[in-house]
């Protein structure tokens, strides 16, 4: 079963539309060339209209950061999966920032999985573990809990692809090692695999998130069970972006 690599830029809450601008125009013609990996940026909601102009008829490939569950309606501030249908491909739902600074919850995280995939869009699961449940070794059971919790067999057959970011490498420099962001990855691909079936679980996409860089790529992308990666800081750098996408590429381009 062959997946087709995934290399997403998660910009957070950074760039202004100028700014998102410059950053684009720099980098697409770059990512453009690099062939055999998917590569999606995700930059703030306010840029998604002018990223999408520039990267029109590029293999360049846009996301969001979030969404909302309704369509429509008196949700003051919220962006619904229909505005964004038609805007970018992917959403990232469920990210640990999301769940920790606005109370996300598995139950609003299936809700919102759901509704993404009803409006066409590709979402890209975040789960992972904190520090303290890492260090008690209650990593898959968290991570059981996350994927019972809010992973639908439809969700899979949809196109969802699954991000695993322990919380305590997210933005600290201190990534996991190949070795075992492989390993909790195959549990996590196991334990869609007893959910779903191995059909499923072979072809569902997997990618590794957590201070990720161009001198670290290679060493998740060298693992079989390692989709892609979801980048964040690295991410807002393009020469040290288009890295990590050559690299992924060169390692297992398709
Ligand atoms: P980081 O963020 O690469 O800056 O650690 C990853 C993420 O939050 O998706």
């Amino acid at each position: 079963m062959t997946r087709t690599p995934l290399i997403a830029g998660n910009w957070k809450m950074n760039t202004t539309i100028d700014e998102a601008i410059s950053l684009i125009k720099t980098m697409q013609p770059q990512l453009h060339k690099i062939q055999g990996v998917e590569k999606v940026l995700c930059p703030p909601f306010v840029s998604l209209m002018v990223a999408r102009g520039i990267t029109k008829g590029s293999s360049v490939k846009l996301g969001a950061q979030n969404v909302f569950y309704e369509e429509k309606g008196a949700f003051t501030g919220e962006i619904s999966p229909l505005m964004l249908a038609g805007l970018c491909e992917y959403v990232i739902v469920g990210h640990s920032e999301r769940r920790q600074y606005f109370g996300e919850t598995n139950e609003v995280i299936d809700k919102k999985i759901k509704a993404a995939i009803k409006a066409g869009l590709k979402p890209i699961f975040c789960v992972g573990e904190t520090l303290e449940e890492n260090e008690a070794g209650q990593t898959r059971e968290v991570l059981g809990r996350q994927l019972i919790d809010s992973s639908d067999r439809f969700y899979f057959l949809s196109g969802c692809v699954i991000a695993y970011e322990p919380i305590w490498a997210i933005g600290t420099g201190r990534s996991a090692s190949g070795d075992d962001a492989s390993r909790t990855i195959g549990f996590i691909r196991q334990f869609v695999s007893r959910q779903h079936g191995s059909g499923i679980a072979n072809s569902v996409r997997i990618l590794y998130g957590g201070s990720v860089n161009a001198a670290n790529i290679a060493e998740f992308m060298r693992k079989p069970d390692i989709d892609g990666a979801l980048v964040g800081g690295a991410s807002l750098k393009a020469d040290e972006f288009v890295s990590i996408v050559k690299q992924a590429s060169d390692i297992k381009g398709v």
